[in-house]
């Protein structure tokens, strides 16, 4: 499906923002915007499991278009997971309610790593290019949409640690125990990564952004080596290959959770990406003085501000956005929303932002 063959964009204020240039209204989307805290949502997922939506290109374009419906929202995001690369990749991932993530049986040491496929992104993956294609239409122009992976370091974490962790420690170990094999996991994610990128652009995604949720695991010389490394790789390589492929560049948003202000500032210098997403701990004066005024910043609401009175909610927004300023910014939360989050901070969230 070709892109020119989709309905015609009527709200472009984000890949305005993402390429820097001026906005009449700041861009808001909300990680996790589509899910638990959405009745609609936990009505689809109490008849289906969590991956039989990822993998229903019906389900996943209904789930995605949910908070577009109900909110004045400036983006869409493909309903989907990071985890679909590992488990196309041959490893078995469950999705335990109240748990999370479960990986039954990971990757232990590099003996292991035979256990791993190269999976072919464009078959394996086809899913989510379908809902993404079906998406866009269903969307009509409304606004963009953003497809999106993990980064490498995080995938690599959960595939090593098999499911979520307070420490990660496992996936730390191999850093320093099996230097060259964490490289040689970390490639092998990579090459997947860059191929499912091309893929949801040409499906129809707008904007990639890519997670690396598990950046606050690493110190700065643990980031450049195992994940900045393979965040630039994955940049470079998305670009070059859509330009040997005729297709045009999308603008393309790093989100390093929990990076240490000095792993950011390397990001943004490098200028690998158009946009640095920001955790809630990261203020934005700061941000704006240390990262260059070239970078288009991303965030950054503490998710559980949204248990804040709503004129609390407005206010807060609206003093954040004014901090980061109206140019060469995307209001968003610095994480996923808490499933519990009640829907009229979210209104609260999005009209503080759009009174700037
Ligand atoms: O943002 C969106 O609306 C798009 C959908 C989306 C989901 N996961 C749906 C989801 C996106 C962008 C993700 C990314 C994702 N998945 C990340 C990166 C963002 C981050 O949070 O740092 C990570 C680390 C994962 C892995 C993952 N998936 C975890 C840790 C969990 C459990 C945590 C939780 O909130 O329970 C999931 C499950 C998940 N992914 C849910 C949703 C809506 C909730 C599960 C459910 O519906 O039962």
């Amino acid at each position: 499906m070709e892109q020119t063959e989709f309905p015609p964009l009527k709200n472009d204020f984000i890949l305005k923002a993402a390429k820097g240039e001026p906005v009449e209204r700041i861009p808001i989307w909300i990680m996790r915007q589509a899910g638990r805290y959405l009745p609609e949502f936990q009505e689809i997922r109490s008849k289906h499991d969590f991956f039989s939506v990822c993998q229903t290109p019906a389900l996943a374009s209904e789930v995605t278009l949910q908070p577009i419906k109900r909110f004045d929202l400036d983006a869409s995001i493909i309903f989907s997971d990071i985890l679909v690369i590992p488990q196309a990749m041959g490893l078995t991932v469950e999705m335990v309610p109240g748990t999370g993530p479960v990986l039954p049986q990971p990757i232990k040491d590099p003996t292991d790593l035979v256990r791993l496929v190269q999976p072919n992104v464009e078959k394996d993956l086809k899913y989510v290019g379908d809902a993404i294609t079906l998406t866009r239409h269903k969307l009509e122009g409304k606004v963009p949409l953003i497809g999106f992976t993990g980064a490498a370091w995080t995938l690599m974490s959960y595939m090593i640690q098999g499911g979520g962790s307070s420490t990660m420690t496992k996936a730390r170990e191999w850093l320093y125990k099996y230097p060259e094999d964490s490289h040689k996991l970390l490639q092998l994610i990579t090459n997947v990564i860059i191929d499912y990128l091309v893929m949801q652009v040409k499906a129809g995604a707008q904007l990639l952004q890519v997670f690396e949720s598990h950046s606050d695991f690493l110190n700065d010389e643990l980031f450049e080596n195992y994940s900045f490394k393979y965040l630039k790789e994955i940049s470079e390589k998305v670009r070059q290959r859509l330009k040997e492929e005729n297709i045009p560049e999308v603008p393309m948003i790093a989100f390093p959770k929990g990076a240490t202000m000095n792993s950011l500032e390397i990001l943004a210098k490098s200028k690998t990406y158009e946009v640095l997403g920001l955790d809630w701990t990261v203020d934005p004066i700061e941000a704006r003085k240390r990262f260059g005024s070239d970078i288009v910043l991303q965030g950054n609401l503490d998710p559980c501000a949204l248990y804040a009175s709503e004129q609390e909610i407005i206010d807060r927004s609206r003093n954040m956005a004014m901090m980061f300023g109206k140019t060469r910014y995307i209001a968003n939360l610095g994480h996923g929303i808490q499933p519990n989050t009640p829907i009229a901070s979210v209104t609260a969230l999005i009209k503080g932002i759009h009174s700037i």
